[in-house]
């Protein structure tokens, strides 16, 4: 069943108004509401005075118009009484200050108090609604995230250490605390990486990031296995923030959860611009179903303008619709949206929901509707249905917080050149799977490994024998750069990779603000006349076995080698040694494209048209989505069958009204 609805918060409104609430949802064709997200102070009033009571009504009223409910956890939100009492509950920032009372997620996620509190808490509603018919899952607290760097985490963080180095010895090689004097004599002596410390050691850094992520990890899995105790049916989910959320590892935070959920803002007061980059929400979308490379739920979708202080660009026509069938088509199967009605109160007042304050159902309400009544007809085809892309990105969290700790050039984002890229597959119509340092790699054709600075002798092995069977492998500048603990490699760059890259870079070059180069492609078939502009940071390659793709054209290092390939085995491995524009991205992925044989799901589609597939068996089931605000064409390979009424689409060109959507099944 395609899960369809919304966020609910029936506490925030009279009880008088729920009945109108539920059948208004039942007509727009909702049949999942997920409800007591940040409802802790109403259903623990006072300490270990618990009240379900209002929240079994809401249940009730909302089963009688037969939808189902997700709860959620609402330890994301803790309550006056506590956090008064306890003030050693609240997360500490990097700079040393406490959070103080007044937002959310102010809590360290180590705090023994607060784990105590949080697990009677759920414990609490698990014993009482595991019973429920209505019930159908479970969402872990919200958005997990910032890091904190309180006492009880330094704490923490030692027994951390203790685990993975055994001795102090063993800790400060690997680290290099010989450096400025560090070496430490006892494991108290370790501090954290405090803002007023100054520059920490990168080592240190990188351990206090990861045991951070493993905190909430930890976390979560306190309330997880309370749940799946008391009720072994419900699905349990996190709402996870997409690709940009930076500060957990998401694959370690999806490992214990039976789905992946997320979080999906187009159009918010921080991202104020009259046209939204859908290339950014496939990657979130993609990041989602990567996690466990299974399909996910939304499970909070934008319903209207998103903002606290500022209220962001109204969302346009069409747009909830489309949104909604992009998330479908990269996965989802199952989208509710955030939230029902706009609050009156709270910081979140301009954060609006598909009706507006007053409670009338106006033009985001019909278009919700609109979607709720064509998935009557399609979510039989759709429901797990799969992807199956023949490209994986590799994401590594360890190179990621590496580059946070130590960006290398200050215009280098490793997420915004992540994105980049992506950006030029997406552009050409492939289809992309992220995956983790951990997955197996061999169903893909090709793999992309945006700047693996990060690197151990298994991934590297790993990636060679991905090579050696046939595979195509592409990495780019500062990879290989250092070791599992964030050492700088003892080897010529890039180190663990060099043999399999069959070149090594002779040297690197970090450019300034203004600073740029070029760049040209010299490989037979793949020359241009004009060179393409690089820079930011430049790999100066020095081939061994490898032959050269491009070079660069000024500085001192004009006519050195910047790509290079390299057959290996049965396949070959390319090293990108420098960032380029869109234009860059696009010769290279089409190559890179043509070169492995991946063919585009159409014969050819103008820009702003993103094209999707999803299998049924072996039957391709294609998303066509016109992003553009006038008509694109799309040139279909084969006769298709349009769902949602089935009519014949032969094969050829068709045109796309703006911002409309086509879900086809191939013949
Ligand atoms: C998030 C949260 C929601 C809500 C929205 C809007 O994604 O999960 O509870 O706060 O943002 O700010
Ligand atoms: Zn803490």
């Amino acid at each position: 069943m395609f899960r369809f609805g919304v966020d609910y918060y029936p506490e925030h409104w009279p009880e008088e108004r729920w009945t109108t609430d539920a059948r208004l949802m039942q007509e727009a064709g909702f049949n999942t509401v997920r409800l007591a997200e940040f409802a802790w102070s109403k259903l623990e009033p006072q300490e270990g005075r618990f009240d379900f009571d209002w929240l079994d009504r809401a249940v009730d009223i909302l089963s009688r118009r037969q939808i189902q409910v997700i709860l959620g956890t609402p330890t994301a939100s803790a309550p006056p009484w506590l956090l008064q009492r306890h003030a050693e509950i609240f997360r500490m920032r990097q700079d040393g200050q406490r959070v103080t009372y007044g937002n959310r997620r102010g809590t360290c996620p180590n705090s023994p108090l607060y784990r105590h509190y949080a697990g009677r808490i759920v414990a609490q509603m698990a014993a009482h609604f595991h019973k429920a018919p209505a019930l159908i899952g479970w969402q872990i607290d919200n958005e997990f995230g910032e890091r904190c760097y309180c006492p009880q985490c330094q704490q923490a963080f030692h027994a951390w250490l203790r685990s993975r180095y055994q001795t102090l010895d063993e800790l400060n090689h690997k680290w290099g605390t010989v450096f400025w004097s560090q070496v430490y004599t006892d494991w108290d002596e370790i501090p954290l990486p405090l803002a007023t410390g100054g520059s920490p050691n990168p080592s240190l850094a990188l351990d206090y990031d990861r045991f951070m992520s493993d905190s909430y990890v930890d976390f979560q899995r306190c309330q997880v296995e309370t749940i799946r105790s008391q009720c072994p049916g419900s699905q349990i989910t996190h709402n996870f923030m997409g690709f940009s959320f930076d500060q957990v590892n998401y694959f370690d935070l999806a490992r214990d959860l039976d789905l992946v959920s997320l979080n999906y803002y187009p159009r918010s007061q921080w991202n104020m611009q009259a046209e939204v980059d859908p290339s950014e929400f496939a990657l979130a979308l993609d990041t989602m179903r990567g996690l466990k490379h299974q399909n996910f739920w939304m499970m909070e979708q934008q319903a209207g303008p998103g903002g606290w202080e500022m209220i962001s660009v109204q969302p346009r026509p069409g747009e909830l619709r489309l949104w909604a069938y992009q998330a479908i088509a990269h996965g989802a199967d199952g989208i509710l949206f955030f939230r029902w009605r706009s609050c009156r109160y709270g910081a979140e007042q301009f954060w609006h929901g598909l009706l507006d304050h007053d409670g009338t159902a106006g033009r985001r309400y019909a278009e919700a509707s609109q979607v709720g009544q064509e998935l009557r007809a399609l979510s039989g085809a759709i429901v797990s249905t799969v992807i199956r892309p023949k490209v994986a990105f590799l994401l590594s969290y360890d190179s990621r917080f590496a580059f946070q700790i130590q960006p290398n050039n200050p215009q280098f984002s490793y997420p915004a050149h992540f994105q980049q890229l992506y950006q030029a597959f997406y552009r050409q119509h492939a289809q992309v799977e992220i995956v983790s340092p951990d997955d197996d790699l061999n169903s893909y054709r090709l793999v992309v490994a945006p700047s693996l600075h990060l690197m151990d002798r298994e991934t590297a092995k790993k990636l060679e024998e991905f090579v050696r069977q046939g595979g195509t492998l592409v990495v780019t500048q500062r990879s290989g750069v250092k070791d599992e603990t964030n050492l700088v490699v003892d080897q010529r760059l890039p180190g663990y990779l060099r043999e399999l890259m069959g070149a090594e870079v002779a040297e690197y070059d970090s450019l300034a603000p203004g600073m740029s180069n070029e760049i040209r492609f010299v490989l037979p078939g793949l020359e241009l006349q004009a060179s393409l502009n690089c820079g930011t940071l430049c790999d100066v390659l020095a081939p061994q076995a490898a032959r050269t793709v491009a070079v660069y054209c000024r500085d001192y290092y004009a006519g050195k080698p910047a790509i290079t390939e390299n057959r290996y085995g049965e396949g070959r491995a390319i090293y990108v040694g420098t960032i380029g524009d869109a234009w860059f991205y696009q010769i290279l992925t089409r190559w890179l494209l043509d070169s492995t044989g991946i063919e585009p799901l159409v014969f050819s589609a103008d820009p702003d048209v993103e094209i999707s597939e999803r299998w049924q068996g072996e039957r391709r089931i294609l998303f066509i989505l016109n992003f553009a605000s006038g008509p694109r064409c799309v040139d279909l390979r084969r006769d298709c069958v349009r769902l949602i009424d089935g009519q014949l689409i032969p094969a050829g060109k068709i045109q796309i009204p703006p911002h409309e959507v086509l879900v086809l099944k191939e013949k």
